[in-house]
């Protein structure tokens, strides 16, 4: 089938005039982003790993008072509980000595991260058009019921591995997630992702050739022509982070904001820093100091993330904060996401006819 073909029955299936998704970013999705992306045609989401099961449901409340386009909320799948090694505790204690170096400690943090339990029932009364997953595949009992109550489940895969794991285990569709990737990057083992360094001229054949469920390409994309040249390479729509930051309905912080202004794709870097999971940002003088041999390796999820929090609790240095950027960020315009996502699927349309 061809490229146009494709995202048009992806649209039909799913409510779209357009086969542009916001990705779920945790953190950077409000109710006003997620309205405007979904009244434009697109799908709008939520990235709900902050949230408390009352909180997805308020949001989702929030939301439909605004919208009645298509929503996919987005979950973390957790790593096995294990109990930390010698190696673990020593390792948080290295990056807790080479944080104190920026800085005094703020107040122990209190940060938790919700129950993922409560947060999937939450996921399932408020009834999205999609539940999406990242980092993992959900079980199948949960599969039988998201199914079972007409939502759809899109599970993000950097390999062909993980990929073909979540379509036998149920998936709708593929979050086909390339290298160039603002955030996260949702490989399933946390110690294979830097391993996993695969581009989207790459990955989204590789995915179409073995496949037979829709692939939803993201990774880089910001304007008509990663969306022509992703449906071109298999897929049937993407999913745009970082080109939606600057939007004025995202409400990304004006120091942030300024960063991603012609931030160019070398100018950003994977790290563990922030949360001790692989994730793309702007490569700050702070980034850069991590990357440094004699750094230590971050601690491991949500260790270092509890740590980072702490920290920031004593400082005022705006250069430690996470600016989360794909290698696409100068692609990123201050245009309502509305206009933005009219223009890359007019633009793409151009490209492809
Ligand atoms: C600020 C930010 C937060 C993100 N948070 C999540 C998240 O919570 N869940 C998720 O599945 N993906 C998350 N992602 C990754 C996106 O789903 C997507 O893979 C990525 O944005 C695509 O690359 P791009 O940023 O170059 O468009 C996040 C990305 C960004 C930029």
């Amino acid at each position: 089938m061809a490229g146009l073909d494709r995202a048009k029955a992806f649209c039909n299936q799913f409510g779209m005039r357009l086969p542009v998704l916001q990705a779920p970013m945790a953190g950077s999705s409000p109710v006003d982003l997620a309205a405007a992306v979904a009244d434009a045609g697109g799908m709008g989401a939520r990235g709900a790993l902050m949230d408390t099961a009352n909180e997805v449901i308020q949001w989702v409340d929030r939301f439909r008072a605004r919208s009645n386009g298509p929503l996919q909320l987005n979950v973390w799948v957790p790593e096995q509980p294990r109990t930390n090694t010698a190696e673990d505790l020593q390792r948080l204690a290295d990056a807790r000595t080479f944080l104190g170096g920026f800085g005094p400690f703020g107040e122990a943090s209190a940060m938790s991260l919700p129950s993922f339990e409560e947060q999937c029932e939450a996921l399932l009364l408020v009834r999205p058009a999609v539940v999406s997953s990242i980092m993992g595949l959900f079980e199948p009992t949960y599969v039988r019921r998201l199914h079972d109550s007409g939502i759809a489940w899109f599970a993000c895969a950097t390999t062909l591995d993980e990929a073909v794991a979540a379509q036998e285990a149920g998936a709708d569709a593929i979050v086909a997630q390339s290298m160039e990737a603002g955030g996260h990057r949702g490989t399933f083992a946390q110690d294979d992702a830097e391993r996993i360094e695969i581009g989207m001229l790459a990955l989204i054949p590789w995915f179409a050739d073995h496949l037979r469920v829709p692939i939803i390409a993201a990774g880089g994309i910001g304007d008509g022509r990663g969306l022509a040249a992703a449906l071109t390479l298999g897929a049937s729509a993407v999913q745009v982070g970082t080109a939606l930051l600057r939007c004025p309905e995202t409400g990304t912080p004006a120091d942030w904001v300024a960063r991603l202004d012609g931030l160019a794709p070398e100018a950003t870097m994977t790290t563990r820093a922030y949360t001790g999971r692989l994730a793309r940002a702007a490569a700050t003088a702070y980034l850069q100091a991590w990357g440094e041999p004699i750094a230590p390796r971050p601690a491991s999820f949500p260790d270092q993330l509890r740590l980072v929090t702490q920290s920031r609790r004593g400082s005022s240095d705006v250069d430690a904060l996470n600016h989360w950027a794909g290698q696409g960020a100068a692609l990123a315009t201050d245009k309502p996401a509305g206009e933005v996502i009219t223009k890359m699927w007019r633009d793409a349309a151009a490209l492809i006819r």
